[in-house]
């Protein structure tokens, strides 16, 4: 049997997560993993040890380890653009000269991140959409809050709404921003940009270039459209793998300098337990071979995160662009279709509001999915009471009521007898989560956490052949988009039409 009928086999068939801990005295063992301050716990997920064999056959087959070569060694993994993936040189794992090259622009970007400290500067404006925008946003929200730098706006939506609530926020004269954009040409990015250097004249800051820092792969774009000062990184470090870049200066601005390289570290700790822990020992192939088994094999079309700390409550729109934009395809890397499911949508929220509004689908509706909980063992607060105690009791108390249940005898006895009401309270149960515990929510836990999720990503994307490193997805929107503020409408469709005459377009 290949090993593609092996896991078309398993996924027919029927498997009990809860008797699964009963048949397998190891699951636990098995399936719970501790690095750089994360205590992983995957073993509420629906995967057998038979079904572990064969991923980690399919692993060998799609040569995930070869994959993982290529890209710590700075080889080509992103073949339609004909580009490495050097965010690992970023953490001082890639090749010697790109590290050597992510070193100096750290410091350059450090550098600056000082100066911005020093200089009377209060509020740092960060402009960038998408993975110029998601990653520092994440950081900056989870770890800002006892930060001693100027504050930090993060402004990515072209709705002058965004910018306009920002800008209220500062005051011109304390005002530096940072203008991010890998290509430096998104629309949403420059218009920001410019009516950022508006709101600067309009208060008498006629000479504004000095406020403005680029952060591109582009600089000579930069400097062409005026920024004061460029911080260049990498053409092969991606967007949404980018925050390990100079791209992570408001980290740097709030938190000063050691918060990034904490970040970095923690980051380059997860990359060596991806290098160097077997394959059925190593987190981020234990997930993305999970993540594989539910999407593509088991055909469940969501992936649910829900981070049971304020503190990561960016965290699932971080992932959204980490998976969906890398994972979401239909092509393998070759250019032929792929005969299965690939990425699953990513969703969540934070707990334990998402309790209250999104959790009945999760415990009795009619789509399952694998669910991952989030939860920091300390808290971030200084709040007395039981906060912390009744948010980690909530946390874990979902993963247990998913794979459990509540059978129909159980809810009858609850209902008094009343069979509509017992079906009403009946929970089937055997609803697959994954759980991480992380030990303490600091810059080097993060940093980890986050590669976990890169490298996760990256697993999956081998096992499914695909390229996780294009987005050629979003190009078609945005020519339209370009084409419809240009009014050349002969070929839209007639209800696009329509509707363009009707917003005024
Ligand atoms: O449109 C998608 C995308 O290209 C993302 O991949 C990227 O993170 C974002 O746009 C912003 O791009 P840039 O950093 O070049 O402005």
């Amino acid at each position: 049997m290949t090993v593609q009928q092996r896991l078309r086999t398993l996924a027919a068939s029927s498997l009990n997560i809860a008797g699964a801990f009963a048949a397998d005295p190891d699951r636990l063992a098995r399936l719970s993993v501790d690095v750089a301050g994360i205590h992983a716990d995957l073993s509420k997920l629906a995967v057998t040890p038979e079904i572990l064999d064969a991923l980690l056959a399919l692993a060998q087959e799609s040569d995930v380890a070869g994959w993982r070569a290529k890209l710590f060694a700075g080889e080509i993994v992103n073949p339609s653009e004909g580009r490495s993936a050097t965010h690992v040189a970023e953490r001082g794992l890639g090749p010697g000269a790109a590290n050597a090259a992510a070193a100096t622009a750290h410091a350059d970007m450090l550098a600056c991140a000082n100066r911005l400290r020093a200089d009377g500067t209060r509020y740092l404006v960060h402009i960038g959409i998408g993975g110029s925008g998601l990653g520092p946003a994440l950081l900056v929200d989870a770890l800002g809050r006892d930060g001693d730098g100027p504050a930090i706006e993060i402004v990515a939506n072209v709705d002058g709404e965004a910018l306009s609530r920002a800008l209220s926020r500062c005051d011109p004269a304390h005002t530096s921003f940072a203008v991010v954009s890998k290509t430096f040409t998104t629309t949403e990015t420059l218009t920001n940009a410019t009516s950022a250097r508006a709101w600067l004249a309009a208060a008498g800051i006629a000479d504004s270039a000095s406020r403005f820092i680029g952060i591109t792969a582009a600089p000579e774009r930069a400097q062409a459209w005026g920024v004061g000062e460029v911080l260049a990184f990498a053409p092969s470090v991606g967007g949404r793998y980018s925050l390990w870049s100079a791209v992570g200066l408001p980290l740097a601005v709030r938190c000063g300098p050691a918060a990034f390289a904490d970040l970095l570290a923690g980051a380059a700790a997860m990359d060596r337990h991806f290098l160097d822990a077997p394959m059925a020992r190593n987190l981020p192939v234990l997930a993305g071979m999970a993540d594989v088994w539910a999407a593509r094999y088991c055909r469940q079309p969501v992936r649910g995160v829900f981070a049971y700390d304020e503190r990561l409550r960016l965290l699932p729109a971080y992932l959204q662009q980490l998976e969906m934009e890398s994972n979401g395809k239909s092509v393998t890397r070759d250019g032929a279709a792929t005969d299965r499911p690939t990425a699953a949508i990513t969703w969540g929220g934070t707990g334990t509001d998402a309790q209250h509004a999104v959790f009945q689908l999760l415990h009795q509706g009619s789509v399952i999915g694998p669910t991952e909980f989030l939860a920091v063992r300390t808290p971030g607060h200084d709040m007395t009471g039981s906060h912390h105690r009744q948010l980690l009791a909530n946390c874990l108390a979902q993963g247990a009521a998913l794979m459990c249940g509540r059978t129909l005898a159980e809810a009858l006895v609850l209902a008094g007898g009343d069979a509509a009401l017992a079906a009403a309270k009946t929970f089937t149960g055997n609803r697959p989560s994954a759980t991480l515990l992380l030990d303490r929510l600091d810059a080097r836990t993060l940093g980890a956490l986050i590669a976990f999720y890169e490298h996760r990503v990256f697993v999956a994307a081998a096992l499914m052949g695909i390229n996780p490193f294009d987005q050629w997805g979003v190009e078609l929107g945005k020519e339209l988009a370009i084409a419809a503020l240009s009014g050349a409408a002969p070929d839209f469709d007639p209800s696009t039409r329509d509707l363009m005459a009707r917003a005024g377009l």
